[in-house]
C-alpha cells in the first residue's frame, strides 16, 4: 500500500516514514524542506534500506500535488506538513492559516475526488488548553486555543470530522503530548533551526554549548517543584502509533468508527526540572539554568490518559525519559560531526 507522508522529512514525519518502511509500507513523501533538510532522506534510506519517493514542494501547490496523486495510487495520508512556532505564528497569522489550513484542504480534494479513504491527522494536546483535570483524555472539553498554531490544529480536526462524515472517509486524528527524542540510530532527530523554542532541543544545545544557559520559564507554578509539567512521549514510540492508527483505518471496515481520536502520551507528568536533572543523569553533562519568568500562554500542567490508544491500537510508549535523553545526546553528537 501506498501512504502519502507530507512533511516526511521533518521531525515526526522522518520518524513515522521509518516505522512505515519498516511495516511494508510504500511512502510517497512531499516535503517542501521549509523546516528540514535533504540529507535527512538519505539517512532514512541508510536505516531501512529503502528509498522512498520524494516530492520537495509546498502542498499549497495543488497542480503538483494533483500529479502524485496521478502518478501514485496512494490508499492513504498522514499529515504533518504544517508550520509549528507557536510565537512566530502570533506575528504571522495569516501565512499559518493559509498554509495549515490550504494544504489540508487540497490534500481532501484530491481525497473526495479519488474516493480515497485513510488519513491521520497531526494534532495536538494543545487544544484541551488548561485542562482542569488530569490526566487528559479523549473526552475532555476541548478549549479555544490561546495560540494561531493550536487554532489551525482546532481548525483541521474541525475540517476533518466534517470530511469525514460527509464523505464516509476514515480518520484519525492523533493529539500528541510533547514528543522528544532521535531515533537509536543517531542519524534523524529535531533539527535545530533557529534558537529552537522547545524544552529538549533548548536543552541539548546548552548542554552542548551552543547556548549559554537554559532559561527555565516560572518556577512559581502549583507544581511540586514549581516548574511547569508536560507528558514528553518518545518519538520513534510516537511513531509507532501511527502505523497502529494507519492499520486501524485500513483494517476496520465497520461504518461505526468513521473518526479516531486519541491522545498519545506516557501518562505520566514531568516538570521542567525533572526533565533537566534527567537529561544530566543520562548522558552525565551539565546543563547550566536560570529561573526566569512564566513564558506567557504556557500551561501549569498537562498529561495525557493513554488507555483508550492502548485499548484500541494496542499501542503504548515503552521508552522512559531518561532513555529518550539519551538518544537526544546521540543525535546532538552525529550533528557535531556534520558541522
Ligand atoms: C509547545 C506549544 C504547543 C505545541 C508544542 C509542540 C507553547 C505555549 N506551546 O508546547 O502549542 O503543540 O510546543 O511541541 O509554546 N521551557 C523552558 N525553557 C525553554 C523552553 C521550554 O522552561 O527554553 C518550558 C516551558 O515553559 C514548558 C516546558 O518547558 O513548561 C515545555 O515547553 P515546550 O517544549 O515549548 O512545549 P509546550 O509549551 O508544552
Amino acid at each position: 500500500m501506498a501512504i502519502l507522508v507530507t512533511g516526511g522529512l521533518g521531525y515526526i514525519g522522518s520518524h513515522t516514514v521509518v516505522e512505515l518502511l519498516n511495516n511494508g509500507f510504500e511512502v510517497v513523501i512531499v516535503d517542501d524542506l521549509s523546516n528540514t533538510e535533504r540529507f535527512i532522506l538519505n539517512n532514512i534510506e541508510e536505516i531501512t534500506g529503502k528509498k522512498p519517493v520524494f516530492y520537495p514542494f509546498d502542498l499549497r501547490r495543488k497542480e503538483l500535488l494533483t500529479q502524485v496523486f496521478d502518478a501514485h495510487q496512494i490508499d492513504g495520508c498522514i499529515h504533518f506538513a504544517a508550520y509549528k512556532a507557536v510565537g512566530e505564528s502570533q506575528i504571522r497569522p495569516v501565512d499559518y492559516y493559509e498554509n495549515n489550513l490550504f494544504s489540508l484542504i487540497n490534500i481532501l480534494q484530491e481525497f473526495k475526488a479519488r474516493e480515497i479513504s485513510n488519513f491521520i491527522f497531526s494534532s495536538s494536546c494543545t487544544i484541551y488548553g488548561q485542562a482542569e483535570v488530569m490526566p487528559i483524555t479523549e473526552k475532555t472539553p476541548l478549549k479555544l486555543p490561546e495560540s494561531v498554531y493550536g487554532k489551525t490544529k482546532q481548525m483541521g480536526e474541525e475540517i476533518l470530522i466534517d470530511f469525514a462524515k460527509a464523505y464516509h472517509r476514515k480518520i484519525s486524528l492523533l493529539r500528541y503530548f510533547n514528543p522528544i527524542g532521535a531515533h537509536p540510530s543517531g542519524k534523524i532527530g529535531e533539527l535545530p533551526i533557529g534558537v529552537p523554542s522547545n524544552l529538549v532541543p533548548f536543552v541539548m544545545q546548552t548542554a552542548s554549548g551552543v547556548r549559554e544557559k537554559l532559561n527555565i520559564w516560572g518556577n512559581d507554578y502549583a507544581t511540586e517543584d514549581g516548574t511547569a509539567v508536560r507528558d514528553y512521549v518518545y518519538v520513534v514510540d510516537l511513531a509507532k502509533a501511527h502505523v497502529a492508527a494507519l492499520k486501524k483505518l485500513i483494517d476496520d471496515s465497520s461504518a461505526d468508527s468513521l473518526i479516531d481520536i486519541y491522545n498519545l502520551g506516557t501518562g505520566n507528568g514531568s516538570s521542567v526540572l525533572e526533565v533537566v536533572k534527567a537529561f544530566e543523569k543520562a548522558n552525565n553533562v551539565e546543563v547550566p539554568y536560570q529561573i526566569c519568568a512564566r513564558r506567557e500562554g504556557d500551561i501549569t500542567i498537562a498529561y495525557a490518559d493513554p488507555q483508550k490508544a492502548q485499548k484500541e491500537l494496542n499501542w503504548k510508549s515503552e521508552t522512559s525519559l531518561e532513555e529518550s535523553l539519551r538518544t537526544v545526546w546521540e543525535w546532538q553528537k552525529y550533528l557535531n560531526t556534520r558541522s
